[in-house]
C-alpha cells in the first residue's frame, strides 16, 4: 500500500473531525498506524471508550438567548478560547517530521494549549519555544528522583505553566495489534530522558517477579506524589485517574486538578469507559476544582457530553495523532476547528450558551 506524504492543504473531503481517522490511513504505514490506534489486551477498553459516548444522549432545550455565549475559560491559570486540549502522544516524529513543533503551532492558532509528552521526538525546550502560547508538560516519573527533578526543573524554566504527571501506566507494553503489524518504538532514547540513568539492577530472590518486585519497584508511589508536589512552583496536574477514592486523595496532597482517563484504552485493559467514571470522581472532588477527561473523544458531541458530566474540559490523543499525519500543523489546527465548531453547533442546538450551562440536566435519563 502506498503511503503519501502529508497533505500542504486540507482535503475537500474532510468534513468532520472525525474523518482524519480514515484519511490518516492514507500517510501513516501500517506497523505505525496499528501504534497509534490500537489499545492494549483484547481492547475491550478501547471499544468501551467509544461506545459509552454513544450511549449518552442529549437533550435539546428550546429558546435560551444567546447574547452572552461563549466557550472560554481558564483552567490552573491558562485561558483558553474553547475547552480543548491537545492530550500528550509521545514520538510524534513517527507521524510528521515537523513533529511537536507543528503541534504547538496548531494549539497556538486555535487558542488552546498542547500537552507535551516527557516522550516527545523534540527536546521540552524546542516544543515550549516553538511558540508564545501557554502550553503544559507531561510527566512520567523516573526512577531517580533526581532525573525527575531534573525534568521538573527543565519544564519550569522553559517556561511550561503546568505539570501533568500520568499515573495510569507504571507499566505499559506495546499492543498486540502493534506486535503483529511489525511497529517498533524508536531505539533512540528520547531527547528528554537523555541525561536520566537506570538504577543499577536489583537483584530478585528466587520466585521474585520481575514485573511486581523488579519494575514496579521503580513506580512511584502516594509518598513520592506527596515530594512531587512540594518540589515545583507550578500547579500539578494528575491525569489518568478512574477511581473517586484516589481523586479524593490526590486533591488533599495538594493536586491542582485531575484528568480522569483510561489513557485511551492503552493501559489496564477491562477497565470501564473514562466517561463512566467522569460523574462519580466530579461529585467526589467536588465543583471548583479542574477536572478534564480523556478517552475516545471523535467530536464535539462527544466533548458537549463529557462537560455534561462534569469535565471542565478534554484532551484529544488520537485524533491529533491522524490529523498531524495527513497534514502537519495545518492538519491538527483544522481538526480543532472542526472539533470547536462542532460543540458549538451542539451548544446552539442544545440550548446552553456558555460552558457553564452544560451539566446533567442536559443529558437524558436512562
Ligand atoms: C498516548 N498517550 C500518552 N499519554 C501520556 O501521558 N504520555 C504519552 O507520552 C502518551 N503517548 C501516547 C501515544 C499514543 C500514540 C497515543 C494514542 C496515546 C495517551 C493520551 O495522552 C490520551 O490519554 C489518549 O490518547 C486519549 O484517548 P484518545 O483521544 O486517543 O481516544
Amino acid at each position: 500500500m502506498t503511503v503519501h506524504p502529508p497533505l500542504e492543504q486540507i482535503p475537500a473531503d474532510i468534513l468532520a473531525a472525525a474523518d482524519y481517522e480514515d484519511r490518516a490511513a492514507q500517510h501513516i504505514p501500517p506497523p505505525t498506524l496499528a501504534w497509534l490506534a490500537g489499545g492494549s489486551g483484547t481492547e475491550q477498553t478501547l471499544r468501551a471508550n467509544r461506545e459509552a459516548f454513544i450511549t449518552v444522549r442529549i437533550t435539546p432545550r428550546l429558546l435560551n438567548n444567546f447574547q452572552t455565549a461563549s466557550t472560554c475559560q481558564s483552567l490552573c491559570g491558562t485561558s483558553l478560547e474553547h475547552p480543548i486540549l491537545l492530550a500528550p502522544v509521545g514520538h510524534q516524529q513517527l507521524l510528521h517530521t515537523e513533529a511537536e513543533r507543528a503541534v504547538a503551532r496548531a494549539a497556538d492558532a486555535t487558542g488552546t494549549c498542547m500537552v507535551a509528552s516527557t516522550l516527545s521526538s523534540l527536546p521540552l525546550e524546542d516544543v515550549c519555544a516553538a511558540t508564545a502560547a501557554s502550553k503544559w508538560f507531561q510527566l512520567y516519573w523516573q526512577p531517580r528522583r533526581e532525573d525527575t527533578l531534573r525534568l521538573l526543573s527543565r519544564a519550569e524554566a522553559a517556561g511550561y505553566q503546568a505539570i501533568v504527571l500520568t499515573l495510569d501506566t507504571p507499566v505499559q507494553a506495546l499492543s498486540r495489534r502493534a506486535h503483529i503489524a511489525g511497529f517498533r518504538l524508536p531505539s533512540d532514547t528520547p531527547p528528554n530522558l537523555a541525561e536520566c540513568k537506570p538504577l543499577p539492577q536489583r537483584a530478585l530472590a528466587p520466585g521474585q517477579s520481575i514485573l511486581l518486585h523488579g519494575m514496579m519497584s521503580e513506580a512511584p508511589d502516594w509518598d513520592d506524589l506527596e515530594w512531587l508536589v512540594t518540589q515545583t512552583r507550578l500547579p500539578v496536574l494528575a491525569k489518568g485517574v478512574s477511581h473517586p477514592a484516589d481523586a479524593v486523595r490526590l486533591k488533599t496532597l495538594g493536586v491542582a486538578g485531575q484528568i480522569v482517563s483510561n489513557h485511551g484504552g492503552r493501559s489496564l485493559d477491562g477497565v470501564p469507559a473514562s466517561l463512566h467514571c467522569l460523574a462519580a470522581v466530579r461529585e467526589a472532588v467536588g465543583g471548583n476544582y479542574p477536572l478534564l477527561l480523556d478517552s475516545g473523544i471523535r467530536s464535539g458531541t462527544d466533548v458537549f457530553k463529557a462537560l455534561a458530566l462534569g469535565a471542565d474540559a478534554v484532551l484529544i490523543g488520537r485524533l491529533q495523532g491522524y490529523a498531524l499525519a495527513t497534514a502537519g500543523a495545518l492538519g491538527v489546527a483544522h481538526m480543532l476547528k472542526l472539533l470547536r465548531e462542532e460543540l458549538e453547533v451542539c451548544m446552539a442546538l442544545a440550548g446552553t450558551p456558555t460552558l457553564s450551562d452544560i451539566n446533567p440536566g442536559c443529558l437524558m435519563g436512562d
